[in-house]
């Protein structure tokens, strides 16, 4: 049985809210609780520990602890507290709450094999890699390139390993465990994923989660 780490501990400079980002009001829930509404409902969830901001407190039935200064710290805060007889282990942002029960057992089932399994879209629009005054230098195979949301999912052995043998600084740059796990000669799966799962950063990604939120039939 599985694990989940739901990281929540962000301040959300870029949506520009009041307060922490996982705790604004998003069609009648915090935005946190859409993604725990969703693990709760998957039955290959044991355990949901969440990483939160100071002061705030864990939804009923789940362990809360507080976050770290970085993402990844906030990871290892959650993992820490996490039963550790639970394998694999499960990372999502509070930032995605249009998660599915139906993406996290795609996820896990993409484990199958490798040390690491991630939900991730195609990219669709031309992608173009450029230097530092806008100049072109190249043009990416766009039918190659993905872009990498979560949840993802890890051996837990994959998942220390790739913690305890990243450099620190490797470690706090890092936007996702996937690329430590990459890094440390990992193998890691992408799961298609619908573009539907977007990760709220700005005022209009919020926009967008209501609409889709509130189209959905339950
Ligand atoms: N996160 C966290 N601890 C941190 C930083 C981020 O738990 N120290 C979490 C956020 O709560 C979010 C996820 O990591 O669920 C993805 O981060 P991001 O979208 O960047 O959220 P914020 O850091 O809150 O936003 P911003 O960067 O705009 O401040
Ligand atoms: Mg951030």
């Amino acid at each position: 049985m599985a694990v989940a780490l739901v990281v929540a501990a962000g301040q959300g400079e870029r949506l520009g809210s009041r307060g922490p980002k996982a705790f604004v009001q998003l069609n009648g829930r915090a935005m946190v609780e859409w993604s725990i509404a969703a693990l709760r409902s998957s039955p290959l969830i044991e355990q949901i520990v969440l990483a939160l901001p100071a002061g705030a407190t864990a939804p009923a039935g789940c362990i809360g602890v507080t976050g770290g200064v970085t993402r990844n710290d906030s990871v290892q805060a959650a993992l820490a507290a996490a039963r550790s007889d639970l394998d694999p282990v499960l990372i999502h942002d509070a930032a995605r709450p249009l998660v599915t029960a139906a993406l996290i057992a795609e996820v896990l089932a993409g484990l199958d094999g490798v040390d690491c399994a991630i939900a991730a879209s195609p990219v669709t629009d031309t992608t173009k890699e450029c230097d530092g005054d806008h100049l072109v230098l190249r043009t990416l195979d766009r039918s190659r390139l993905w872009r990498v949301q979560t949840p993802q999912v890890f051996t837990r052995a994959a998942l220390r390993q790739a913690l305890s043998h990243s450099p620190p600084g490797e470690i706090a740059q890092a936007t996702d465990e996937a690329m430590l796990v990459e890094r440390s000669g990992g193998t890691v799966r992408v799961v298609p994923a619908p573009a539907e799962n977007l990760k709220v950063t700005t005022p209009l990604d919020l926009n967008l989660a209501e609409l889709l939120l509130s189209r959905r039939v339950d």
